[in-house]
């Protein structure tokens, strides 16, 4: 495995795999794969390294904590930072490539270009943090130019994100494949997020609540209550702890909790199998989101929240 931090070393090292690979493969070509990250790895990013490995001949993560998508009352200053631990997670997975470029390298001085993606994400987390989604498809429109992938990996635990680039794609006419992969998820079902680490032990321990109620909504819909205002209020019970919820322990301020056309991102009014439940909330300064399919089946909620 090689740490790359330029375009060009990034280009050269591509090309000399490829070339070793085509004299191997008697001409077929090996599929280049990418995971874009912004680092600070853990069982969620691992998951989509290994199919990348496993599906790919050629593999590359980036590592990149992009600025332009964080907002100014945002994380960045504290986003975790662990490149020796990110390399070592790579390197076990079986990556060949880890491009972590430097600030000017993707933002030279002057730099003024913008790739925005209309509508898709003007709603939910785009409506919330102003400028977020330009930010990452305009580094994931990088990335792609940077490293020519045939296909590329993200997670459906960041959903809005994963239509978004999917859709930036298909209009730009990149040609990559957008390979969706299943949300990863504590034992308790809380789906692993690097923000996780911000939690009270207060906070983590009500923050499975969040998955239930998307849970709860999967098994109300099963049950075939399509109204989207029932499955919401459903949900929001679940989430608020119901009437077990005491006046000491933390709460979520909900930001929003929508069934929405798994494409277009439109909220539902009535729902059909298929559709995307979405939910966004706060527990004290951190963000949580998460996200499930209506009609496929709750995962069993193990822990106790
Ligand atoms: P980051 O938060 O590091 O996530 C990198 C990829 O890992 C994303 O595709 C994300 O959806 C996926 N991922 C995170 N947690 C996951 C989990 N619990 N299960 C499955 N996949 C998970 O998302 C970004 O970085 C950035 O916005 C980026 C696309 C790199 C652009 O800067």
């Amino acid at each position: 495995m090689e740490l790359v931090t330029t375009v060009g070393e990034l280009r050269a090292k591509l090309d000399e795999l490829a070339n070793a690979r085509s004299g191997k493969a008697a001409g077929r070509r090996a599929l280049r794969g990418l995971v874009p990250t912004m680092g600070a790895l853990h069982a969620g990013h691992r998951s989509l390294l290994e199919r990348m490995c496993h599906e790919c001949g050629v593999n590359v993560v980036s590592i990149f904590v992009n600025p332009r998508q964080f907002g100014p009352r945002e994380d960045l200053g504290r986003y975790p930072r662990t490149l020796p631990a990110d390399m070592a997670l790579c390197e076990a997975a079986g990556v060949h490539i880890v491009f972590a470029p430097a600030m000017d390298e993707v933002y030279p001085a002057g730099y003024c270009t913008n790739v925005h993606v209309a509508g898709l994400t003007e709603r939910w987390c785009g409506a919330a943090r102003p400028g977020h989604f330009d930010g990452v498809t305009t580094v994931v429109a990088k990335l792609f130019l940077m490293c020519a992938p045939d296909r590329a990996y993200f997670g459906e635990k960041d959903y809005q994100q994963l239509v978004a680039v999917r859709r930036m794609a298909r209009d730009l006419d990149i040609p990559v494949e957008i390979a969706a992969c299943p949300t990863v998820r504590e034992v308790d079902e809380l789906a692993l997020s690097s923000r996780n680490a911000y939690l009270s032990p207060a906070e983590r321990a009500v923050a499975p609540r969040l998955y239930a109620g998307l849970a709860g909504m999967q098994e109300r819909f099963a049950d075939g209550i399509t109204s989207v205002r029932e499955l919401v209020a459903a949900g929001e019970e679940i989430i608020s702890g119901g009437s077990e919820a005491g006046p000491e322990g933390p709460a979520f301020r909900m930001e929003y909790l929508a069934v929405v056309d798994p494409s277009t991102l439109e909220p539902r009014e009535t729902a059909l199998a298929g559709d995307r439940a979405l939910v966004a909330a706060y527990l004290g300064s951190t963000r949580l989101i998460d996200n499930v399919a209506l009609g496929t089946e709750p995962n069993k909620v193990r822990g106790k929240c």
